[in-house]
């Protein structure tokens, strides 16, 4: 495991575009972290490295959003309000996996039994200043 120090949202910025440029058809990225730091803000830096041009939003009602205007679609999803994984299967998780997209999963360590062994993971903490975050990251 890596070590990241995220001193303001820029350094969120630049993590997410490199992390972008890494990915390829079927990875999985699951991000782990306490309620606003900033899982959705860094989906939005990854989304933009992959060249997403629509707007994107926190999917916590809809579990999962679809975008395909970039290098690869990228499927985004909050599970914050699942019980369990078996709801992910329900929606029909699996196929998003295999959908040669990107998944990035906000909340994944509600359903950590059913995330492919090779996921990236990135685990997200406050640091002491306002705007830090740590990191510790599988990639
Ligand atoms: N270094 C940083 N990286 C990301 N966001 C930051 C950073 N510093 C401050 N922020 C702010 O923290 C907030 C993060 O909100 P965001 O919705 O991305 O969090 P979240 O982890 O998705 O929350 P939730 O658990 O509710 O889904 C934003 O208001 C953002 O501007
Ligand atoms: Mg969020």
């Amino acid at each position: 495991m890596r070590n990241v120090t995220i001193r303001n949202e820029q350094d969120t910025r630049e993590f997410g575009l490199d992390l972008a440029r890494r990915l390829a058809p079927g990875d999985v990225v699951a991000l782990i972290g306490d309620l606003g730091t900033g899982k959705t803000t860094l989906t939005r830096y990854i989304a933009e490295g992959l060249g997403v041009s629509e707007p994107v939003t926190s999917p916590t009602f809809t579990i999962v959003s679809e975008y395909r205007s970039g290098r690869l679609p990228v499927f985004h999803f909050d599970v914050y309000r699942l019980e369990s994984s078996e709801e992910l299967f329900e929606i029909g998780a699996e196929e998003y996996f295999h959908a040669g997209g990107v998944c990035i999963i906000e909340w994944a360590d509600r359903i950590a039994d059913i995330l492919p062994d090779e996921t990236i993971c990135v685990f997200m903490e406050y640091g002491e200043q306002e705007g830090e975050r740590i990191y510790q990251c599988t990639f």
